[in-house]
């Protein structure tokens, strides 16, 4: 049976892979920071016999990625789909860069699917699709005021290169 982690699973986009993956048969296994206040997450999970388990993880934290590492140490991982993410401040301009703003999204979004991927790398490797997705919007500025949000660079798509994913930074 196909298996999937999705980081940032309590609500918006990766809520809603998990509700669909769940659907589509995969066994789920959904992250979020805190498992006690994803209300709707438990809720999906009811009922479910085991297809869908709650993790809790902060990829902000690499203790706490490779606890949920370990937790799911038996599991291969067949698609891994980095959703946690934030957009930063906004209405930043030139002359006016929120720069710890900027150091908490490029933790958040580019070295949090980092620590996943290093962290599961083995669970992908013993998969058979080997799939690792990592969605983030680009530099754009916003419309009418001139300013730009940044939502990190990302980790380009990973490839199987012998047993091991291979990934690389690049702009977003
Ligand atoms: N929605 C879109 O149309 C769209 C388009 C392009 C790109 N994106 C990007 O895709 C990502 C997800 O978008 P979204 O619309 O689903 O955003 P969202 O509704 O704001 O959800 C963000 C998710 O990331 C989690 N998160 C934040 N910091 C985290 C951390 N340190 N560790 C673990 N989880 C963390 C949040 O958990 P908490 O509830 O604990 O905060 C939440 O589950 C974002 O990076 C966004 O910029 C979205």
């Amino acid at each position: 049976m196909a298996a999937i982690l999705i980081t940032g699973a309590n609500r918006g986009l990766g809520f809603e892979f998990a509700s669909q993956y769940l659907a589509d048969g995969w066994r789920v296994f959904a992250a979020c920071r805190n498992p006690d206040a994803a209300s709707k997450l438990r809720c999906l999970a009811q009922d479910t016999g085991g297809m869908l388990n709650v993790i809790a993880m902060d990829v902000t934290d690499a203790q706490s990625v490779r606890n949920a590492a370990t937790q799911l140490k038996d599991v291969a991982i067949d698609v891994l789909i980095n959703s946690a993410g934030i957009a930063g401040a906004s209405g930043q301009k030139t002359g006016n860069v929120d720069y710890q703003s900027w150091a908490h999204v490029l933790d958040v979004n580019t070295m949090g699917p980092l620590r996943v991927l290093e962290s599961f790398s083995d669970h992908i490797a013993r998969s058979e699709r080997k799939l690792v997705i990592t969605r983030r919007g680009p530099w754009a500025p916003e419309p009418g005021n001139g300013t730009n949000r940044f939502r990190g660079c990302s980790l380009g798509p990973s490839r199987a290169v012998g047993d091991r994913p291979e990934f690389a930074a690049r702009p977003a």
